[in-house]
């Protein structure tokens, strides 16, 4: 079973910092001991607090990400995570160029949601849907999280 696991999205200010910590929260609610972290695909946010409105529309669910800075996926990632959760294809496709042909396997967030209807989360620093983007993080933490405990 993975235990470390690495959230990416593109700028790590928005989405993957919010699964880490939704992931992180609930993880500990039911008692499964993980090593989580996130990463952005591009390096424009490099050692950032998560961005504003996504911190306030999280922390009234319950969710602090004021401690996280973003950082840049590195190749050493795809060795020292043993599961890569990428927020949208566009990430996924570029996790896959970065990583080549060995290394943890990287999956896309929503794919936990079994909802064939649904196979990214949205950016909401474009869509401005904040609470749209936590309430598919939550139910695909809730998928991740059921997978792990089988
Ligand atoms: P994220 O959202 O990938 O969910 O962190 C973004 C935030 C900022 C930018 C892109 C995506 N940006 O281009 O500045």
């Amino acid at each position: 079973m993975p235990h470390r696991i690495l959230f990416v999205c593109l700028g790590n200010i928005c989405r993957s910092p919010t699964a880490e910590a939704v992931v992180r929260q609930k993880a500990a609610d039911r008692g499964i001991a993980l090593e989580l972290d996130s990463a952005g695909t591009g390096d424009w946010h490099l050692g950032k607090p998560p961005y504003g409105p996504m911190q306030d529309a999280a922390l009234k669910r319950g969710y602090d990400l004021s401690p996280l800075r973003a950082r840049q996926v590195m190749p050493q990632d795809f060795a020292a995570f043993d599961l890569i959760v990428a927020m949208d294809k566009d990430n996924r496709r570029d996790l896959m160029r970065l990583r080549g042909s060995a290394g943890a396997p990287v999956i896309v967030f929503t794919d936990y949601l079994n909802d064939p209807f649904v196979d990214h989360v949205p950016d909401p620093y474009f869509t401005r849907d904040f609470e749209g983007a936590l309430g598919l993080i939550e139910r695909a933490a809730d998928g991740l999280l059921a997978q792990l405990e089988v």
